[in-house]
């Protein structure tokens, strides 16, 4: 896997910092791309590149493509990582301020498709690549009073299924991780609450929270490329939590 570089959004942070640490394990060179730029340099390392861009503009977007390409020479993973919950507060689809469904959907779908839509002619002259988006369990079942997080999760999966039909020809292929929770600076606050984290808990038959370094495990996986036939993929990283319901 020598010389391979990888393209991570939200790497400052959570799974996208965990994912870094572990794909430079095995031998990728990092362009880390997050709203935190300082953060960003410091996980891609002195060899590595890192860029301070929202993945929702996309001028930044492009120019951060370019420069990747420019001083690294080549995408061989994007992995589309970055994303938001919204607000704190649950709320139902009527009672969702128009401007959270917008801001969500900027980053967690708007993103994921600025950053395919700059980098994937970068992997057809390259002959090949692999997009992996972190998607996650509520973009399968709905997570209750989140219909933006949901709707934008629901779309990064069929964003991820689209690139996989569409590219299969070109030696690209594109797989989604979907993990269910995560103990991250996203979901701390939630997780560390002496009520509402074991009621999240309870519901997950493996009765804990994975570490982001299990959601980086399978990025790892996917990365490796040893999964050649594998394309389209929501690789759901979960403890079982989608495999029941709670009775
Ligand atoms: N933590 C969980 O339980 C969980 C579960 C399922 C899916 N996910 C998804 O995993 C991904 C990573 O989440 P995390 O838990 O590590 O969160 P995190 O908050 O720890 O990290 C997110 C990173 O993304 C960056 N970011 C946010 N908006 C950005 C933007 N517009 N442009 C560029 N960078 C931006 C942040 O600066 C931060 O570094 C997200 O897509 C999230 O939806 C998280």
């Amino acid at each position: 896997m020598a010389g391979r570089i990888a393209l991570v959004t939200g790497g400052a942070s959570g799974i996208g910092r965990a994912s870094c640490a572990r794909l430079r394990k095995d031998g990728y060179r990092l362009a880390v791309l997050d709203l935190d730029g300082e953060a960003a340099a410091s996980v891609a390392g002195a060899d590595g590149l890192g860029l301070a861009a929202d993945v929702g503009d996309e001028a930044s977007v492009a120019a951060a493509v370019e420069r990747v390409v420019a001083e690294l020479g080549r995408i061989d993973l994007l992995f589309n990582n970055a994303g938001i919950t919204g607000s704190p507060a649950a709320t139902r689809c009527h009672e969702t301020p128009v401007e959270e469904w917008d801001r969500v959907l900027a980053t967690n779908l708007r993103g994921p498709f600025l950053l395919s839509h700059a980098v994937l002619p970068v992997m057809l002259r390259q002959g090949g690549g692999h997009v992996i988006n972190l998607v996650s369990i509520a973009g399968m079942v709905a997570s209750l009073g989140r219909c933006a997080y949901s709707a934008s999760k629901g779309g990064a999966l069929m964003l991820t299924k689209s690139i996989a039909a569409d590219y299969a020809a070109d030696g690209i292929r594109c797989n989604a991780v979907c993990p269910g929770w995560v103990h991250t600076p996203m979901t701390a606050w939630r997780l560390d609450d002496p009520e509402l984290g074991p009621r999240a808990t309870r519901t997950i038959p493996m009765g804990r929270v994975a570490r982001p370094e299990e959601i980086a495990e399978a990025v790892a996986m996917l990365a490796a490329e040893s999964l050649t036939y594998v394309t389209g993929l929501a690789l759901v990283v979960d403890g079982g939590l989608t495999s029941t319901i709670v009775i």
